[in-house]
This record gives structure tokens, C-alpha cells and sequence, in this order.
């Protein structure tokens, strides 16, 4: 990464922010989320909506806050204050701010578990609970000890501080380059494996083969909310990266990269999983348990699975780490930026505040546990309130803003700097593109929040 006349850091190449942007979209909320949500609404019709979800209104917005990132070369707030005079749109920047603390905090938790992982596989721990209801059991068993749980969260929320204290390009570019093939590789394995089990194909008819009787307003919700989760998209975290880039770089074809990539580690991870889960005769819809359930099982029959077990688990806390260092990235940013604090003194204070506001979250599953807000405890509740309302709420403002409010002639031109051979070339993409911002991305949104406040 080199620095720009300002002497704001810049990405070295394109290759670098996509790495860095598709590291902070795969990770979680692909391998434990997605899988869990698909389980949860029924398998294949779910995967349908997401799939369309992604395609439909995710690049399109993906794109847009790619590009308010890059011409105005902010973060979040700073970006709308220097591209409106209004004082209300910062408070749309300062949102995103604010759901990326919030992600953070119940994220780490699930993370924090990911890493407790790594040291069972290390102990050899999967051999004793191959069986995946007494793997679930032995999760259950670990996330209710307050000292396991508290002191992994912790653990984590340490690494990501370390990742993000010490820059945007030593600390992110360089690891992302490394990360991702690493996981890719391991998901690919680890999807042979559960594809050649006796049984398997059940699995396979879950996921691909789509009863679509089955889609109604909470499957759509879920799907929608799961496509913004998942693209990192809605709260300022692809804008920041993106203001890390050159003028010259092609945003389209970034966000279609980036999209391609973060939907394919989903659908194999949702492979290896589901192969496992019908060939074991285990039920879909047990919820955020699943993965570490599952995944137990299959890596153990993999040859040389002692060695599999640790590398996936590690390949998954890289996974989580690189997502988490965007979502710390996006709240630093802020405050260097905005607040003119040193960089290394917001890392410090906001991991810290996090990990306090994560705590809660970890307890969710001990002492708080029987303790529920609107039926939901402290974790579901943060993940709700991040997922189906905040994202989806900046998605909404985000499409607004680059279809309605920012001058068109200024969009037009700063969507084809760098894309001149797609989005200079064919104007139907362009005004595609323009369309889905205007009317399609909005309307669609907004009737999704309804549903997810049961108004409609
Ligand atoms: N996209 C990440 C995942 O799928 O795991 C989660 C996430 C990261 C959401 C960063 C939002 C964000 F800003």
C-alpha cells in the first residue's frame, strides 16, 4: 500500500482491495451463518432468494458504497458531509459506525468460539464426540463454562485490535493474501469429504432442489438480511475499503469479484455441511449450534484429519479475524479521520468497549440465559437488531443517496472511471444499474423492514 497526495494510505494494487474486501465479506457469516439461516428456512428455497438477493440488490448497492468510498476518499460520516450539505446524511455514516460496533461485539463471540475450536481439535477432542449429537452436547458443555466463552471472546477481540493497530496494508493486505486461499482450499477439501459419505445426496436435494411453496415473508427477510450480512454491505465497511483506492480502479468489476467469490464459499461451506448433516440423520434447523456440531464429525474421517481439524478451524478464526478487522477498521476510521485521534489510541479504546459489549453477549449462553428481551436473548437480540434492521436500514439510505441525491452527472462519471470496458462500454448496464439504485433496491428494502417489524 502506497500513500496518496494527502498521505492517506492507499491499496497496492486491485488484486489487494479485492482480497481485503472479499476477506472482510467471507467469513461467519458464510460458514456459521449462512448454513445455519439455510437449515433454519428451509434449504434450497432459502439459498434461491439469497442467491437472487445478492445478484439483485447486493452488487448494485455494493457498488454504490464502493464509489461514495472512493471519491471522497473518507470514512462513513466524513463521506456524506463532504458530498451533502444536509446535516442528516453524516447520521446515516454515523449508524454504519454504529452497527459495526454492534456486529462486532456478538461476532468476536462466535469467532472467540472458533478459536476455543482450534484448541480442542489440537487436543485431539473431536475423536471423543464423532457422533454429532454428542459433539452438540460437548458444545453446549463449553459455551455455557462463563470462563471459556468470556476468556476466547477475549482472546479474539485481542488479535483483531493487534491487526487493525498496526495498519491497513501490513495488517490486512498482507494477511488476506494469505488467509483466503488457505480457507478456500480447506472448504474444498473438507466438501469431498462429506460428498463421498453414504447418504450425502439427501443433502444435496436439500440444498439445490427448491420447494417453493416454501418462500414467504420470514424466508425472504432472513435471505435479504443474510445478503447484506454477508457482503459486509449497509453499514460503511466496503466504503472505508474503498476509500483506500485509486482513482482508476474498476469499482464494478470489484463488487462483481467480490460478490462471486463470498456467494461460492457460502454454497460449498452449505455442501459440506448439509452432506453431513442427512448422512448422519440429523435435523437442519438446530440453529447456531450447527456448525459445531457437524463439522466435528466430517473432519475426523477426512485421512490425516487430526491435522484437517486444526487447519480448518484455524482457517476459519482467519476467516473471522479478516472480517472483524474491517468492522474495527470502519470505527477507527472514524475516529482518526473525524475525531483526529491516533490511530492507535481509537484501536485500543473501541476494541476494548467492545469487548465489554460482547461479554453480555458470551454470557447469553450461561448466566443470561434464561434472560429475554422481546423473546430473544442478549446475542440474538445484537444480531437481530445489526442484521434485519441497521444493514438493511443503510442499504435503504445508501441507495437512496447514490440514486436520488448525489449529482447524477457525477455518479455517471465516477462509476465509469475505471470501467470504461463495462460500465462506458454498454449503457444498459449502466442504466440497470441507476434503475435498481432508484426504484428496485429501495422499494424492495423497505417492504422487507416492514415485515421485520411485523407490520406487514
Ligand atoms: N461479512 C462478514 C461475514 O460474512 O462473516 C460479516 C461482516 C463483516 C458484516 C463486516 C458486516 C461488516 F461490516
Amino acid at each position: 500500500m502506497s500513500l496518496n497526495k494527502s498521505g492517506r494510505e492507499q491499496w497496492g494494487s486491485k488484486l489487494g482491495f479485492i482480497l481485503a474486501a472479499a476477506g472482510s465479506a467471507i467469513g461467519l457469516g458464510n460458514i456459521w451463518r449462512y448454513p445455519y439461516l439455510a437449515g433454519e428456512n428451509g434449504g434450497a428455497a432459502f439459498i434461491f432468494v439469497y442467491v437472487l438477493c445478492v445478484f439483485a440488490i447486493g452488487i448494485p448497492v455494493l457498488i454504490a458504497e464502493i464509489l461514495i468510498g472512493r471519491t471522497t476518499q473518507k470514512n462513513p460520516v466524513g463521506a456524506f458531509k463532504a458530498l451533502s450539505s444536509s446535516r442528516y446524511w453524516p447520521v446515516i455514516g454515523g449508524m454504519g459506525v454504529f452497527a459495526g460496533f454492534i456486529i462486532l461485539s456478538f461476532y468476536s463471540v462466535v469467532a472467540g468460539w472458533s478459536l476455543g475450536y482450534v484448541v480442542e481439535a489440537v487436543k485431539g477432542n473431536f475423536y471423543l464426540y464423532t457422533a454429532p449429537d454428542s459433539a452438540g452436547q460437548h458444545f453446549n458443555d463449553l459455551i455455557g463454562n462463563i470462563g471459556w466463552s468470556v476468556g476466547y471472546l477475549s482472546l479474539f477481540m485481542i488479535l483483531t485490535m493487534l491487526v487493525v493497530y498496526f495498519g491497513v496494508q501490513k495488517g490486512i493486505e498482507r494477511g488476506s493474501k494469505i488467509m483466503m486461499p488457505m480457507l478456500f482450499g480447506l472448504i474444498i477439501i473438507v466438501t469431498i469429504q462429506g460428498l463421498s459419505l453414504e447418504g450425502s445426496s439427501a443433502g444435496l436435494s436439500y440444498l439445490f432442489n427448491p420447494d417453493f411453496s416454501k418462500i414467504n415473508g420470514k424466508v425472504v427477510l432472513a435471505a435479504l438480511g443474510q445478503a447484506f450480512f454477508s457482503l459486509s454491505l449497509g453499514m460503511g465497511a466496503m466504503l472505508t475499503y474503498g476509500s483506500y483506492l485509486k482513482k482508476k480502479d474498476n469499482i464494478p468489476s470489484s463488487a462483481v469479484w467480490v460478490a462471486v467469490l463470498d456467494t461460492s464459499i457460502a454454497i460449498i461451506a452449505g455442501i459440506a455441511i448439509f452432506t453431513v448433516v442427512f448422512a448422519t440423520n440429523q435435523s437442519p434447523d438446530v440453529g447456531p449450534s450447527l456448525i459445531f456440531r457437524t463439522l466435528p464429525a466430517v473432519l475426523t474421517q477426512i485421512p490425516g484429519g487430526y491435522i484437517f481439524s486444526i487447519l480448518f478451524f484455524i482457517a476459519l478464526v482467519l476467516a473471522a479475524l479478516t472480517s472483524t478487522v474491517s468492522l474495527l477498521e470502519v470505527v477507527t476510521a472514524y475516529f482518526v479521520d473525524e475525531k483526529k485521534w491516533k490511530r492507535k489510541k481509537a484501536v485500543l479504546i473501541f476494541g476494548f468497549v467492545c469487548l465489554l459489549l460482547g461479554i453480555p453477549s458470551a454470557l447469553s449462553f450461561n448466566v443470561f440465559a434464561n434472560s429475554k428481551i422481546f423473546g430473544l436473548n442478549f446475542f440474538g437480540l445484537t444480531e437481530f437488531i445489526a442484521s434485519n434492521l441497521l444493514l438493511p436500514i443503510g442499504g435503504f439510505f445508501i441507495a437512496i443517496f447514490v440514486g436520488w441525491v448525489w449529482n447524477k452527472a457525477i455518479v455517471r462519471a465516477g462509476v465509469i472511471e475505471g470501467a470504461e470496458d463495462s460500465f462506458g462500454k454498454y449503457p444498459w448496464l449502466l442504466i440497470t444499474w441507476e434503475i435498481v439504485l432508484k426504484y428496485i433496491a429501495p422499494i424492495l428494502i423497505f417492504i422487507v423492514l416492514l415485515s421485520s417489524i411485523g407490520i406487514i
